[in-house]
């Protein structure tokens, strides 16, 4: 993730997410649940940016948003922003005052799995970092990415990675190919604490399949799209929260069973849904796939692909 300059403004594009695999190993007695991912972003963004607004107006710091597309969703502004407070975050950690107009134009849905708020907030960390010419190296901001959420240390790395521990411990992946995929999004979203407290771990506590889990999930997907061996996919692309999620919002199993239908490498739901994603084998197919999802009105429908 990085910040582009255009005079005294700045911007930074902020990608979605997919959970290629999500595997929870057992809940920590921190109540967090310690997991292993292979995540990686996808082309769909929100764009964050920065200008320096003018003097003598009174007001030194504000953070508006507003949907980019047409159908994006309505966020919330000032500090009910996690984007919001990563930018208080950053100037408290450096000593200074928050300055600046910070205004999030929104593309990526909410409450979907896409991970759109921790990538909000990992743009911002950047973004402020580099208007305010801070000069924080990665180490430092991905200590206040991973005080802000789980998600964020991935998202400020940057590129597909190995997520480990409650999310933040990441591995990043060099040179896999691009995976087209095409991402349904149900008008319904499921809350990320709800979906893993549906799992009904108790803190201390694995899954039964944990128990009789042997080997990596993650290593084993990883090679397999490392080789192209995309037969292998359909069997390792694997949600652990999927049918948890299924339990809140009965539109991921909706399309779960639209998805079983169609000819595609895998599918499965991203995060703690409510978001469903389909990978395709070209980017015609995924049109293709895409046209098939749209007449079936289950949500909005995105054709896109896997960034390296
Ligand atoms: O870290 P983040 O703020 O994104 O997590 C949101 C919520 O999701 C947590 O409060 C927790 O309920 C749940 N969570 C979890 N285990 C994780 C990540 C998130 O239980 N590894």
């Amino acid at each position: 993730m990085f910040a582009r300059r255009n005079g005294s403004a700045w911007s930074v594009l902020a990608p979605a997410k997919l959970n290629l695999c999500l595997d929870i190993l057992g809940r920590r007695f921190d109540g967090f649940h310690e997991l292993e991912s292979v995540m990686t972003p996808v082309a769909l963004y929100d764009r964050l940016e920065y200008s320096p607004g003018s003097l003598g107006t009174g007001e030194p710091f504000s953070f508006a948003a507003l949907p980019w597309r047409r159908d994006a969703p309505l966020a919330p502004a000032g500090d009910d922003n996690l984007a919001c407070r990563a930018v208080r975050r950053l100037a408290d950690a450096a000593g200074i005052e928050p300055q600046g107009r910070f205004l999030l134009r929104k593309s990526i849905p909410m409450a979907a799995g896409l991970g759109g708020g921790s990538s909000d907030a990992a743009a911002a960390l950047v973004l402020a970092n580099a208007a305010w010419g801070l000069g924080y190296d990665r180490p430092r901001l991905a200590g206040l990415a991973a005080e802000l959420g789980s998600d964020v240390p991935f998202f400020l790395a940057g590129g597909p990675a190995c997520c480990r521990g409650r999310g933040e411990i990441v591995e990043p992946l060099a040179a896999l190919p691009r995976l087209p995929v095409v991402i349904v999004k149900p008008p319904q979203g499921v809350s990320t604490p709800a979906a893993y407290a549906a799992l009904g771990l108790a803190r201390g506590s694995a899954p039964e399949h944990a128990e009789r889990r042997s080997g990596s999930s993650a290593d084993r997907l990883t090679a397999a799209w490392r080789a192209g061996a995309w037969s292998r996919f359909r069997t390792l692309v694997v949600n652990r929260l999927q049918a948890a999620a299924e339990g809140l919002c009965s539109a991921v199993d909706a399309i779960a069973a639209a998805a079983a239908r169609l000819d595609v490498l895998a599918h499965a739901m991203t995060g703690s849904g409510s978001a469903y994603f389909a990978i395709c084998r070209s980017a015609n197919h995924a049109h293709r796939i895409a046209a098939c999802f749209r007449g079936q009105r289950l949500g909005t429908v995105y054709a896109t692909a896997t960034c390296p």
